[in-house]
């Protein structure tokens, strides 16, 4: 049997997972809300807090599998993209596991990790992932990218944001807002009460398959100062109307570029992933061309959306099977390599 921990520690949330033959065991992450009162992550912050609690995460991740250290065939951790100081906190214990138990290593892209969320399988729920090729939406607090997945360790990137990644972008918007942080679930949850087509926001007019959100937010920001010039509780007064007409117009981008690169691909298995997935006005819109386009959609489950270790397990799984280890040596890395 090949039993594989996982660890992710990219950005703020301190993750670790077991899975035994590619099936998901346990999932244990700890959130970081030391962040909130400053509107955004804080790396100092993100590591200490890191620190404090990698040892105690990886422990309640064994305990709940059922599975002994000494049970473990291999340690995959996220060596990057991220925050180093975050990153260097779980590279460094797999390291120092691996290297106690005599054990290998299995590094993973944190990026590739979001897309493969699709492939995590649990005891006793429906498993249908996708088949290769497929299109995935990668969209969060650091990156939107369309993606051609076609294979475990094939993946293209088709387009990508040339500056905010969207995640980014709402988190922005919400914080001109006056609301708290991370923005995205505050949005989602006013925007469903709201009118989207209450206002309209600048929308990018950039070729091929990138993305650019820094327009929208510009566009934001501009209108918000004049709407206030008239009425100083206009936020108050329409903040619902706001986030809606806000979350329409980044579906709309997110989905233009998305039918684009189906029409011109061929390709109708269509995937979402990242944290921005979590977002209803998004997977509504992935239903909706769904039944308009005749595509099949892959939503991931809410747990597997944003930042977490099962999906760095998977991935650790799939490079176990084809023995694509890691030295010892290699270092985290912040951006995309
Ligand atoms: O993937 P993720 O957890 O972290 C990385 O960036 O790697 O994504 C976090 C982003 C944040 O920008 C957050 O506001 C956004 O995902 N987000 C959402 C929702 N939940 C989280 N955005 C829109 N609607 C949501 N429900």
């Amino acid at each position: 049997m090949i039993y594989i921990l996982a660890i992710e520690s990219s950005c703020d949330d301190t993750s670790a997972a077991v899975l035994r033959d590619g099936v998901l065991l346990s999932n244990v992450t700890a959130s970081q809300a030391v962040h909130e009162q400053y509107g955004g992550v804080v790396p100092e912050l993100a590591s200490r807090a890191h620190e404090q609690n990698i040892v105690p995460v990886v422990d309640q991740a064994l305990k709940r599998a059922g599975v002994e250290k000494e049970q473990l065939s291999a340690i995959a951790f996220t060596r990057g993209p991220g925050l180093m100081g975050s990153l260097l906190v779980g590279v460094n214990f797999a390291k120092g596991l691996a290297l106690s138990l005599g054990i290998p290593l299995i590094d993973v892209n944190h990026l590739q990790g979001h897309v493969l969320a699709h492939f995590i399988r649990e005891e006793g729920e429906p498993y249908s992932p996708p088949p290769f090729p497929f299109l995935c939406l990668l969209v969060s607090g650091g990156n939107s990218q369309i993606i051609r997945v076609n294979a475990y360790n094939n993946m293209q990137i088709l387009g990508q944001t040339i500056d905010d990644a969207a995640g980014e972008a709402i988190d922005k918007c919400s914080k001109v807002m006056g609301l708290g942080y991370p923005g995205g679930p505050i949005i989602d949850r006013l925007a469903r009460q709201g009118n989207p087509d209450a206002y309209q926001f600048a929308k990018p007019n950039i070729p091929g398959y990138d993305y650019s959100f820094s327009g929208l937010k510009t566009s934001f920001l501009y209108s918000l100062r004049d709407w206030l010039k008239d009425d100083l509780d206009f936020i108050e007064h329409h903040k619902e109307d706001l986030a809606a007409s806000l979350e329409k117009t980044i579906v709309d981008i997110l989905m233009k570029k998305l039918r684009m690169a189906v029409k011109e691909t061929g390709i109708t298995h269509v995937a979402v992933a990242g944290g921005v997935s979590a977002n209803n006005g998004l997977r509504n819109a992935f239903h909706d061309h769904a039944r308009r386009y005749g595509w099949t959609v892959y939503i991931p489950k809410f747990s597997y959306t944003t930042d977490n270790a099962a999906m760095i397990g998977i991935a650790g799984h799939f490079k176990y099977q084809d023995h694509e280890y890691c030295d010892i040596n290699s270092p985290a890395f912040a951006r995309m390599q």
